[in-house]
């Protein structure tokens, strides 16, 4: 019997956001944030140690390298607020960079308890900072993160590993908004972003060759046979990682290898996948350097710093809100 892994109102809307996805004319879609439920959590944390996958490394590479520098840039006081913060590890250097100039606080902000928990194991024995989660969507965490700073306080928002890059491009600046409307002038976003780099280092990222990441794309269908009653068949889906290169993007499919009929009872639907069609189950977006820049004009922010990671083609930008 299908387990029911999320609250009614949560799994109605996950019903429903499966069903708009997979009726989509054209091509069938499949939203990416329901890859992470606790075996999709997982296993992206083994994606990122993989040899082939160097965004987290480099990320974490930028962050212990020029957390002082980064710091430098702020204003004093400053409040952390992190999206999305998973076990916390890389934001280990910025806040040991800010606890040699300040007293900290720190809100992660997750829909996980169990992340929560892993970061406040992980950064709980820092000197001078304190620790309080948000198991709160992203933009609810930040709006009561926000309401406890004090009037000569500032916000640094943390949005690292690239995330934004998992939005569509005016869905990625539609969010940097919403962000920026809850922030006041002075207040600073530290974002992340994959930038584009060679097809031939890319695409063994998307498609490793023990299957790691095949593995976490056809999981999002042992979630819907589990939480949706659905009837996928997993041996008869092939893991595909194109790069578009108009859009700059990675995409990830899921190839059905033959005809098959598709019953997803608690969506109350049903439909025909033909051989070779796919669903489209994620974008990761890439971007120029330069590009970063624009974005942050164009969603209320002036770009105050920028490093480059050169062995991982990545970036730390710092956004101020203007
Ligand atoms: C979370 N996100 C930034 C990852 C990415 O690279 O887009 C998700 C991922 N998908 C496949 N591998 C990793």
């Amino acid at each position: 019997m299908p387990t029911q892994a999320l609250p009614l109102r949560q799994a109605s809307e996950f019903a429903a956001e499966v069903r708009a996805g997979l009726t989509k004319p054209g091509q069938r879609e499949l939203p990416s944030k329901y890859l992470y439920d606790e075996a999709g959590s997982a296993l992206f944390e083994v994606i990122c140690v993989l040899p082939e996958y160097g965004l987290r490394r480099a990320d974490a590479r930028l962050l212990q390298r020029y957390a002082e520098e980064v710091v430098d840039g702020l204003p004093l006081p400053v409040l952390v607020a992190e999206l999305g913060s998973g076990s916390g590890k890389k934001t280990r250097w910025i806040l040991e960079a800010l606890s040699r100039r300040q007293r900290t606080y720190y809100f992660p902000i997750e829909i996980s308890s169990s992340a929560l928990a892993a970061c406040a194991k992980e950064l709980g024995h820092i000197e001078l900072v304190s620790i309080v989660g948000y198991e709160q969507p992203y933009l609810e965490g930040l709006a009561a993160a926000a309401e406890r700073r004090g009037s000569d306080e500032h916000l640094l928002v943390l949005f690292l590993g690239s995330t934004i890059g998992n939005f569509d491009r005016d869905a990625g600046d539609e969010f940097l908004r919403e962000v920026r409307a809850i922030l006041s002038p002075g207040d600073a976003l530290l974002l992340s972003t994959d930038l584009v780099k060679q097809v031939s280092q890319l695409l063994p990222a998307y498609d490793d060759p023990a299957g790691v990441t095949a593995a976490f794309n056809r999981n999002l269908l042992c979630r819907l046979n589990r939480e949706l009653g659905s009837n996928f068949d997993l041996s008869a889906f092939a893991h595909e990682a194109r790069w578009n290169a108009r859009e700059r993007r990675i995409e990830m499919h899921l190839r059905s290898i033959r005809k098959q009929r598709v019953e997803i009872p608690v969506a109350e639907l049903s439909f025909t996948l033909e051989k070779g069609e796919t669903l489209w189950t994620e974008s990761s977006h890439k971007y120029y350097a330069e590009e970063v820049l624009a974005m942050a004009a164009r969603t209320g922010y002036r770009c105050d710093g920028q490093w480059v990671d050169r062995e991982w083609p990545f970036a730390q930008n710092l956004f101020i809100a203007e």
